[in-house]
């Protein structure tokens, strides 16, 4: 099979590669290096894959890679400052906004997604922006009064935070940063 060249910006760097025309973008990633963003339905159905293209989330399992020539791709792993967690992952952290981890990575990121395009939701936006992204933890609904927290700051207020009651704060970290 012919590979075509693409260049493309991923997490602040320029990338160029030649790939096949069937090779789906969830793949391109986590060939270069990017697992956050996990495979799970395979069919645009639950969000464990969600990355940013051009600032707007898609399923990456089921887009192909050659839609992301000369655009923009955002994954969870582009979201960290070093070793400094981005404000909405530090909030999953803090509040323990997850259990498995495993749709954590896409969850935070189209969050990011909502609150880029409108920075203060209110529950019902949440609720509806986020149905993509499909959590089977009981934990799931604290996701959701996260992604408000963050930009209301009501979750910074150490009097009215929740802390976890199990799960190491480095193992709660390496979920958000999508490990
Ligand atoms: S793995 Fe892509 S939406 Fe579920």
């Amino acid at each position: 099979m012919p590979k075509r060249p693409i260049s493309f910006r991923i997490n602040g760097r320029d990338h160029t590669t030649e790939i096949e025309d069937q090779v789906l973008l969830l793949d391109l990633v986590r060939d270069i290096g990017l697992v956050g963003a996990k495979l799970s339905c395979d069919m645009q159905v639950c969000g464990a894959c969600t990355v940013l293209l051009d600032g707007r989330p898609v399923s990456a399992c089921t887009t192909l890679a050659l839609e992301a020539d000369r655009r923009t791709v955002e994954t969870i792993e582009g979201l960290a400052d070093g070793s400094t967690l981005h404000p909405l992952q530090q909030a999953f952290v803090d509040n323990f906004a997850f259990q498995c981890g495993y749709c954590t990575p896409g969850m935070i990121v189209a969050a990011k997604a909502l609150l880029d395009e409108r920075p203060r939701p209110d529950a019902a936006q949440v609720r509806h922006w986020m149905e993509g992204n499909i959590c089977r933890s009981p934990r799931a609904s604290r996701s959701t009064s996260r992604c408000r927290g963050w930009r209301t700051r009501s979750w910074c207020d150490p009097r009215t935070r929740t802390h976890a009651s199990s799960g190491s704060s480095a193992t709660r970290q390496n979920a958000a940063r999508g490990c």
